[in-house]
């Protein structure tokens, strides 16, 4: 549980974090695909204590048709958290923050999406902060992006995301909820790991430009390094489902082998 007051420090004198992890270090990160079985397609990612599940819903009929976009379909994203994924209970109603979140994330996913071969659909990506340990933004991104991927939502890529913030003057990815509440600042970002463009870029606190560009960089690092785990994740998700491909494969072989038979009889006769 996260302590109530302020540590002592967040980097010590042999240059680790308050969680003992080096400056560029991320927290050991878990990702599974396929985790809701009525959802289009979903995705948990577990990143330190930070847990976030994600389920995609669509391209489908969107209600209320007022918000129906006529060239396009509507990215519906809506980021909550549970009212136990803090120690202090969260008020069950949206807040502002989670409302503004929904949108940062949407605005992250969006360039990866070929939203304008859906028009007037709804693509709905719902996000659950079961429990929230610092970089929940993030995180929801990361696991987001895996289940529009498993929902089969035609994508140009996946979008991994992390946030590098400062504490005790040092540059740090990935930050915890120490860092992320007593550091110096914190700059969420994800990219489009083909190409390195950036789709979200927020900063909180004060970098010098140097630091900035250094923060940058190493989240561009950071992100590269979520893709692969992400990626890992949807082979993993697939290889799980390959039994029955494997099955139909048996079926075609044995169909073959039918069909030389029947040839060969023909032939025969
Ligand atoms: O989670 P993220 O860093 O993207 O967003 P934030 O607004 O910077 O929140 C940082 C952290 O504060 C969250 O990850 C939670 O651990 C914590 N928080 C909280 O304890 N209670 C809230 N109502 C909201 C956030």
């Amino acid at each position: 549980m996260s302590p109530e007051v302020k540590p002592d420090f967040l980097i010590s004198t042999e240059g680790l974090r308050f969680d003992g992890r080096r400056p560029d270090e991320l927290r050991p990160i878990e990702f599974k695909v396929g985790v809701l079985q009525q959802a289009d397609g979903s995705a948990y990612i577990k990143q330190g204590k930070t847990f976030i599940m994600a389920a995609v819903y669509g391209p489908r009929e969107l209600h209320p048709r007022h918000l129906t976009l006529n060239d396009r379909a509507f990215l519906r994203v809506v980021y909550r958290m549970a009212t136990f994924s803090v120690p202090d209970r969260k008020r069950p109603a949206p807040s502002r923050r989670e409302r503004e979140i929904s949108m940062v994330i949407a605005n992250a996913l969006k360039p990866v999406l070929f939203l304008e071969d859906y028009p007037k659909a709804v693509v709905d990506v719902f996000i659950q902060v079961i429990q929230a340990d610092g970089g929940t933004r993030c995180a929801a991104i990361n696991a987001a992006s895996l289940a529009l991927a498993d929902a089969g939502v035609p994508m140009r890529s996946l979008v991994p995301s992390v946030a590098v913030g400062k504490a005790d003057g040092t540059l740090v990815v990935d930050l915890g909820d120490e860092e992320d509440k007593y550091g110096q600042g914190d700059v969420p970002m994800a990219i489009i790991p083909t190409t390195d463009e950036v789709t979200l870029l927020q900063q909180d606190g004060s970098f010098t430009r140097e630091e900035l560009v250094e923060a940058m960089q190493m989240g561009v690092q950071a992100c590269k390094y979520i893709h692969e785990l992400q990626k890992e994740a949807l082979r993993r998700a697939y290889a799980s489902r390959a039994p029955a491909e494997e099955e139909d494969d048996d079926y075609e072989d044995d169909l073959e082998t039918d069909l030389g038979e029947a040839d060969l009889v023909g032939e025969d006769e």
